[in-house]
């Protein structure tokens, strides 16, 4: 049966991350839409991403007690409610006030890690402050000042961060053409996102209202004061990235983070293998959710290789294109330790804060269990190889998302409004 989707009631009654999203769509002014939702370039990664959990289907077993169900799991060695993180997400003040923060309440109650990115618009301080009962990972962007980035370590340190995980595929930013034609230079709205802006007066008053549009709380202190807005700052962390990041410096980091170090951007058994012989606790097998290398490979078809040159001594973990429970059953059974998800629970965070992120938890929590059960695995140590079988005919062209603009009324893709 076609998708369809109810603006009658809501989001509340959302019974999908898909719907959720659809949700979003209407509420979002398209410049803040488009920056949570699209891909680089022609999407094909985006949408591959999807393909790749549409190509497996599963291989049920019957007549199995499956009354307690049971996701809990242990992510980077501590505790989880299921194998599920939050993914660094820049910018999240710009779909809800104070996004970091009520994401990391939501990531809280619901019993799984936050990480929190270096380009959020709360500091690590304050979620330190706001959530202390969060497990709190930090994101890192290696920038060309060696200064800015040891401060960052030692401030991540304070604020309890128990994991650092260093994103490695923005060496230089993919290019998302949308949010080309959404600024001008220097980075401000263009006047036709500024007025569809000015259209959406709901999420002006629940992400803008009082303060105005939210700047970049990690880097404050390291901004000129004339580059301290939102947008001079993203340009500011686009030019100090640094373009020479290489496993030497990688190394170096190592040797100043006490904690468990996560290396992001993985997406083959080489890579992995340097990662382990730095001495990183483990990768996160992403394509950056298809905004960077547009024809990077899916991430659940990386997975296995990464699985078999590393998975026996490292924490693997995947993203990009979970939005279902059954999305992490699947990279269970490929031997991820977990996954993390970026849109599934900005989408939440966009409609209603910290308890729209929590319902999208919710879903994807219920998604697993009812997987799970009809699977007749009803332990996540269950979930391996034998549950999953190749779909020997071009499932992926039903009812499954082509790509996630698909799930759009009418097809739009992001590139059609205004
Ligand atoms: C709006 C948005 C902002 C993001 N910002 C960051 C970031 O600041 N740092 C980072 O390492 N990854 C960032 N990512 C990538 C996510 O951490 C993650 O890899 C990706 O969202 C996973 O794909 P999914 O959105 O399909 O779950 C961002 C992704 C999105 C959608």
């Amino acid at each position: 049966m076609k998708r369809r989707y109810s603006s009658h009631y809501s989001w509340r009654r959302a019974h999908s991350i898909d719907e959720l999203a659809w949700m979003a769509r209407q509420r979002l002014p398209a410049f803040a839409w488009e920056y949570v939702h699209g891909g680089s370039e022609d999407e094909i990664t985006l949408g591959d991403n999807r393909r790749a959990f549409a190509a497996w289907g599963w291989q049920p077993r019957t007549l199995i007690d499956v009354e307690t169900r049971d996701s809990r799991t242990r992510l980077l060695d501590g505790p989880a409610e299921l194998p599920l993180a939050i993914a660094p997400t820049g910018y999240n003040g710009m779909l809800w006030r104070d996004g970091d923060i009520a994401l990391a309440k939501a990531a809280a109650s619901r019993g799984i890690p936050f990480t929190l990115s270096t380009v959020s618009c709360a500091s690590l301080e304050q979620i330190a402050a706001a959530v202390p009962a969060v497990r709190l990972w930090f994101q890192l962007y290696v920038l060309d000042d060696e200064a800015v980035r040891n401060d960052m370590l030692e401030r991540a340190k304070h604020a309890g961060a128990e994991v650092l995980m260093v994103t490695t595929d923005t060496v230089v930013l993919g290019r998302r053409e949308w949010d080309s034609r959404s600024y001008l230079n220097p980075r401000r709205l263009a006047w036709p996102y500024l007025l569809d802006a000015g259209l959406h007066p709901q999420w002006a008053y629940r992400a803008l209202w009082p303060q105005g549009l939210p700047t970049l709380g990690n880097l404050m202190k390291y901004l000129p004061r004339e580059q301290q807005s939102a947008g001079s700052a993203a340009g500011y962390i686009n030019q100090r990235m640094t373009r020479r990041l290489t496993w030497e410096v990688l190394a170096d980091i190592r040797k100043r983070w006490p904690g468990k170090l996560l290396i992001k951007g993985i997406l083959n058994a080489e890579d992995a293998r340097e990662a382990k012989r730095i001495g990183a606790d483990g990768v996160v097998v992403t394509n950056h959710g298809g905004r960077q290398l547009d024809g990077a490979p899916a991430t659940l078809d990386a997975l296995p290789e990464v699985v078999d040159a590393v998975g026996d001594s490292m924490h693997v973990l995947l993203d990009s294109g979970v939005r279902r429970g059954s999305d992490i059953a699947k990279a269970v059974a490929l031997g991820a330790e977990g996954v993390l998800c970026g849109r599934a629970t900005l989408y939440g965070l966009a409609l209603g804060g910290e308890a729209g992120a929590a319902h999208a938890i919710d879903l994807l929590k219920d998604q697993l269990h009812n997987v799970m059960a009809q699977l007749g695995r009803p332990t996540l140590g269950q979930l391996d190889a034998s549950c999953l079988r190749r779909l020997p005919y071009a499932s992926t062209q039903g009812d499954s998302p082509q790509r996630p603009s698909d799930a759009l009324p009418g097809g739009e893709t992001p590139g059609d409004m205004p």
